[in-house]
């Protein structure tokens, strides 16, 4: 298949692994890249010198195109996003921030920018710029998607904006890819689907959950990394969402921060005065990032389920099983073209070849049973949760009669 994506960055498929923290490792970037994707390296739990290592490995390991990600809120992303360039790394890809520098360092040695945004405003911002094509993240996202969901952000900015759109958000199959490609974009950002594959560093407790867990059983808050936030909702999350950044909490930030101060290599006092001096506003940011860090790398790294956090995307609920990255990009790739030359055939009037497999799937799946670490907890307040998310008291009930 052909997008104006897989043109610019010279990759055969438009699937793209996005910067996950602690998912999107050398191993797994170029994994997607061997299998014709485009993978890209998270920076977020890396500091400068070990984004250069990560960088090399990647190429000791595929010859193939891949980038890296800096969410620039982040501290020390600037100084990971300099050693890309420095790398001449093909495709660089920022959120949470201006990236304009980057685009004029990238463009000298003939590197591509991506932005992810969440809007037209920034969307704009970025073409204006000069980056080479957006990231959308939709509502129904793993971690920062915005307001918007998926079917109505990805038409809304494909018909305002020029560059080619990378859509993010509940993608997970072929489907998804096909009807993200209707929708007016030119590749799918699988994040929550990549990250349940062999490859995937994600711990086995939660790769097991994501085959468990149902497109309802996620929640979106601000009050976990102090951004709006989607999380995978077990009684870790709940928690995490009920006590915001209470004092206990604020304390535990104490601590927790000294995996940042390591990060960016600053004596643990000087980081704790620089942030205090710096407003309450970034304090409070920094204090919820120290915390969700440390709560997400226990359920990605430790596979800690009653303390663990994990950002996860509805799409989870598409998930029934574990394959290899290659198995994965291969199938949602060979379903994507068989539903397109089948609508193609559905206007021409002919018979539907729609293959009935991914419909059987559908009805068939697996139970999606919810684990003990779950059951204990209830659910969060209603102004932690939207509206439209709010986890049915109803339906978690049944599930746990079912189990
Ligand atoms: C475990 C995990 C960690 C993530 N970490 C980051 C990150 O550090 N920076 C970032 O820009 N996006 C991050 N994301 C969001 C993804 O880049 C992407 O926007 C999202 O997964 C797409 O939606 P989907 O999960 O429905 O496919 C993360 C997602 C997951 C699942």
């Amino acid at each position: 298949m052909k997008t104006r994506i897989t043109e610019l960055f010279g990759i055969q498929h438009p699937i793209i692994l996005p910067g996950m923290s602690w998912i999107s490792t050398p191993k797994m970037v170029a994994a997607v890249s061997s299998a014709g994707g485009l993978g890209i390296l998270a920076t977020g739990p890396l500091d400068a010198e070990q984004t250069r290592a990560a960088i090399r490995e990647i190429r000791s390991l595929t010859d193939k195109p891949f980038g890296v990600n800096a969410s620039l809120l982040f501290p020390g992303a600037a100084e990971n996003a300099k050693v890309a360039l420095e790398e001449k790394v093909p495709v660089i890809n920022f959120s949470l921030g201006k990236g304009d520098w980057i685009v004029k360092a990238a463009h000298a040695y003939g590197g591509k920018v991506v932005a992810t945004v969440v809007n037209y405003r920034h969307a704009k911002r970025a073409q204006d710029y000069g980056c080479d094509a957006v990231q959308v993240t939709g509502h129904e996202a793993a971690a920062h998607g915005g307001d918007a969901t998926t079917f109505c952000l990805v038409p809304s900015l494909a018909s305002k904006l020029n560059i080619p759109i990378i859509v993010a958000g509940g993608v997970a199959d072929g489907r998804g890819l096909a009807g993200a490609i209707a929708l007016g974009a030119d590749a799918a950002a699988m994040g929550t689907r990549l990250m349940s594959t062999k490859e995937s560093p994600l711990h086995d407790n939660f790769k097991k959950l994501s085959v468990e867990k149902d497109i309802y059983d996620t929640v979106y808050s601000t009050r976990f990394d102090g951004l709006g936030c989607r999380v995978l909702n077990t009684s870790a999350a709940r928690d995490a969402i009920r006590q915001g950044l209470n004092l206990r909490k604020m304390l535990e930030a104490l601590p927790n921060s000294m995996e940042i101060s390591k990060q960016l290599h600053l004596p643990y006092i000087k980081l704790f005065i620089g942030v205090l001096l710096s407003g309450w506003k970034n304090a409070r940011q920094l204090a919820f990032m120290a915390n969700a860090f440390k709560s997400i790398r226990a359920a990605t790294e430790d596979g800690d389920v009653s303390r663990g956090v994990l950002t996860v995307g509805q799409a989870t609920g598409l998930i029934h099983d574990i394959p290899t990255v290659a198995e994965l990009i291969d199938r949602t790739v060979t379903d994507a073209e068989t539903i397109m030359k089948d609508l193609t055939r559905m206007v021409d009037g002919r018979k539907s070849l729609t293959p009935k497999k991914e419909v059987k799937k559908a009805a068939g799946r697996p139970k999606k049973t919810a684990k003990p670490a779950d059951q204990t907890a209830t659910a969060p307040k209603k102004k932690d949760v939207t509206q439209k998310e709010k986890p049915s008291r109803k339906r978690g009930r049944k599930k746990v009669e079912k189990s």
